[in-house]
Formats: C-alpha cells, sequence, structure tokens
C-alpha cells in the first residue's frame, strides 16, 4: 500500500493503525480512519510536522554530495515546522494567495482555458489525439502561481521538471543512481532559488524584510513552487479523467444540475493528489486503541479517509453533493492544512467549467500513469480522441 496508496479498494478490509514496513525496512503506522487522521492533523504538539519533507528513501552519500555541493537546505519553513516561526511564515504565504486575490485571477484563467479548450475541441475533431495533462492542465498552476507570487525567471519546463525531480527524491522508494540523477536536478534548481531569494521582490522580500534568513526564504519557495503548482496540476488532470468516465456527472454539469463545486469536492475526496501525509509522534501515545512510541512515522492516509465510510454515505461513487463528500481531508487539517485551497479549487472549477464539455463523444486512448510513489500520485499523461471525427458542437 505505501507507495500506491489510490489503489486500494475501500471494501478491502483495513486496521484503523496499521504498522507497515518500508521498502527500506523503516516501520510506519498507517492511519485509516478519517476520526484517527484529522485528531493526528489537529494535534501539533503530540504529532509534530517535522518529518513531512524526509526522504523516504535515505540518501546514500553521493547524493548527500550532490546536494551539499549546492549548499541545499531544508530548514523547517512551512509543512516541516512546528516551531515559533511558523505562523508569522504561514500569514505571510497566506497574505500572497488571499482569497480576494485569488478571485480577480479568476476572469483571466477562464479566457485562457477556454481559449485552450477551443483550439483542442478543433484538434479533436481533425481525428488527431491531445493529451490534456500536457497540452490544458500541466501548467496552468504553475502560470496562475506566478501572477500571485514574484517567481525567479525560470522557463515553465525547467520548473515543472525540477518539481517532479523533488516530488520523486523525497517521496519515492528508488535505487542510488536515480537518486543522484534526482539530487543534481533538485540542488541546480535550489540555486536559482538561493539567488532569487537573496534579491526578489514580492514574497521574497517580505520575507526577509520581517527578519527570516536566507534558508528560510529558500525554503519557503521551494515549497510554494512544488505544492502550489504541482498538485493542482496533477489534481486538474486527475479530475478530468475521472469526468471522463462520468457522463452522467458531466450531463448534469450540462444542464446545471450538478454543480461545478461539487464536482471539484467529489473530485478533491475521491482523486486527492495527495494521497497520504506524514507526522511524527513527539511522545508516546495511544491511537484507536494502538500504542504509538514517541518517535514513529505516522502516515496519514488522506485517500482513504475520504473514502470512510463512517463519514460518506456512497464511498467509492463519484456523486457530487453527497452527504460526507465534503468532509475530504485532501487539504490536510489543523494549524498547518493547505494554505492554497482557495486557489486550488478555484482553478479546479475554472477547468471543470471550461473542459468538461469536451470529454463529450472522447475516448480514454492513454488513462494516466501513476508511479510508486508514497505521497504524490504524478500522473504522467492524460490522452484522449474523439470516437467520431465529426459531429462535435
Ligand atoms: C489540489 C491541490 C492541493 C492539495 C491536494 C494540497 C494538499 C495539501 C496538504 C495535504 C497539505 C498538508 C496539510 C497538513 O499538514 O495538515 C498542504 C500544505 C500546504 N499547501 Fe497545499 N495542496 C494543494 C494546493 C496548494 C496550492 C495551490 C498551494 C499554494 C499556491 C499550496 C500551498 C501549501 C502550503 C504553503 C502548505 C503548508 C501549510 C503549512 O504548513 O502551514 N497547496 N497542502
Amino acid at each position: 500500500m505505501l507507495f500506491s496508496g489510490w489503489g486500494s479498494a475501500v471494501e478491502t478490509p483495513w486496521p484503523d493503525v496499521a504498522e507497515v514496513p518500508d521498502q527500506v525496512g523503516v516501520r510506519h503506522l498507517v492511519v485509516t480512519r478519517h476520526a484517527l487522521v484529522r485528531q493526528v492533523l489537529a494535534d501539533p504538539v503530540t504529532y509534530r510536522p517535522d518529518n513531512a519533507l524526509d526522504a523516504v528513501t535515505p540518501m546514500p552519500v553521493a547524493a548527500l554530495r550532490v546536494l551539499a555541493g549546492h549548499r541545499f537546505r531544508l530548514p523547517p519553513t512551512l509543512a516541516n515546522n512546528s516551531g515559533a516561526s511558523h505562523p508569522e511564515i504561514r500569514a505571510i504565504v497566506a497574505e500572497a494567495l488571499h482569497p480576494a486575490r485569488v478571485a480577480a485571477q479568476r476572469p483571466w484563467l477562464t479566457a485562457l482555458v477556454r481559449d485552450r479548450v477551443a483550439r483542442l475541441g478543433a484538434r479533436l475533431d481533425t481525428g488527431a489525439s491531445v493529451d490534456l495533462y500536457a497540452d490544458l492542465a500541466a501548467d496552468l498552476p504553475l502560470l496562475v502561481l506566478a501572477r500571485l507570487v514574484e517567481l525567479p525567471d525560470a522557463p515553465v519546463a525547467a520548473v515543472k521538471e525540477f518539481a517532479r525531480a523533488a516530488l520523486e527524491l523525497f517521496w519515492a522508494p528508488l535505487d542510488a543512481d536515480r537518486q543522484l540523477a534526482l539530487a543534481a536536478e533538485v540542488g541546480r534548481f535550489h540555486g536559482v532559488l538561493r539567488d532569487f531569494a537573496a534579491g526578489g521582490g514580492g514574497l521574497a522580500a517580505e520575507l526577509r524584510a520581517a527578519g527570516h534568513p536566507p534558508d528560510v526564504v529558500v525554503g519557503a519557495l521551494f515549497f510554494l513552487l512544488v505544492a502550489g503548482q504541482e498538485t493542482t496540476s496533477q489534481f486538474l488532470t486527475l479530475l478530468l479523467h475521472r469526468l471522463a468516465g462520468e457522463p452522467a456527472v458531466r450531463a448534469g454539469l450540462r444542464t446545471g444540475a450538478v454543480a461545478v463545486a461539487d464536482v471539484v469536492e467529489e473530485g478533491l475526496r475521491l482523486e486527492p493528489p495527495i494521497v497520504t501525509w506524514r507526522r511524527v509522534a513527539a511522545t508516546d501515545s495511544t491511537l484507536g486503541g494502538t500504542a504509538v512510541p514517541a518517535g514513529s512515522s505516522l502516515v496519514l492516509w488522506l485517500a482513504r479517509a475520504g473514502r470512510d465510510p463512517a463519514v460518506v454515505e456512497s464511498p467509492d461513487e463519484f456523486r457530487p453533493g453527497q452527504r460526507g463528500s465534503r468532509r475530504h481531508l485532501a487539504f490536510g487539517a489543523g494549524a498547518h492544512r493547505c494554505v492554497g485551497d482557495v486557489l486550488a479549487r478555484m482553478e479546479a472549477a475554472v477547468v471543470v467549467a471550461e473542459a468538461a464539455a469536451l470529454l463529450d463523444g472522447v475516448t480514454v486512448v492513454r488513462p494516466p500513469w501513476c508511479p510508486d510513489n508514497l505521497t504524490f500520485r504524478m500522473p504522467d499523461a492524460f490522452v484522449v480522441r474523439s470516437v467520431e471525427r465529426s459531429g462535435r458542437s
């Protein structure tokens, strides 16, 4: 389960808290029930977030040397910060992602998506296949983020490559050669971020002005560039793929019987891009009757919590608006709850509203393939083509 946590059907029984060894023999406590996952997230004193960005495959000396050569550091900043600086750093980031600023991006994003959808529809009409990951979803969140937060002047492809390398380096089971290659990529881009952190404006300047050291400014930019765009582009891809197999939901969207916002929530519940998130036990405790010794790694199975029958009426069915649909934990909970949720929801709502109709009359040529990863889905492509070459309106 550890590296393909989205695949397990809800009928497969799991204990509430299960001890599971990983590929190098480290034992994790996997928490499966909604109430227990929530309990852990809501208690950052007993269950600290310090291990959020720890590499699940320990880095060999050669990869550590490569990172050190790039002066790579990820000090406690946002997701991995249980210290006193967290609330202030979080508040500065939250201001940049304020709901009013997010709402102001909606018309721009709508126009961009509408234009892309029109072009993709025209290509489908010629009988060509289109990749709704590469041609629609992949860069949208980064383009929006760059309008909200001042970022280094790097090509979109370079940021995507770095972000995916980071998700693999820290959360995938890896061999030493791959770790070395990924460390080189992540370390190199970390250098770009460090240069920008020293003199860049916007969020970087605000963090500097608030007295945060350069490593923290780099850490915040690093996390934003990974969490703030890759998660959402993965989600958009997974949601579109899910909708391709849900014609009744698409019909409801067409007539207005199904609300876009409900589709987004049901998508987050059933297709979360982040399937697990970690905490580390600060003290000995008991969770759902299971002893949790201090130092234990807790793997919170967010995807499974979203399908807990104690919370959702029809856990495995995509039924927008059903009882419990919005109670998913896709964005976490408590003091570290995702600070980009409003942005992610806005982006997903625009894509559902504008692009769902593109899925009418298409067949899936290539569903998204997801590699082994503790936390992130990382779909690589989603290719469709029109069933009939003509007849699209
Ligand atoms: C569908 C898209 C997204 C999902 C599923 C998601 C999910 C998550 C999760 C599970 C956490 C950890 C929460 C916890 O520890 O309780 C988190 C934290 C965070 N996310 Fe997101 N996220 C998404 C998009 C975004 C976006 C668009 C941004 C910003 C542009 C963002 C920025 C952050 C930040 C800064 C944190 C750390 C918050 C803290 O520790 O105080 N995320 N996210």
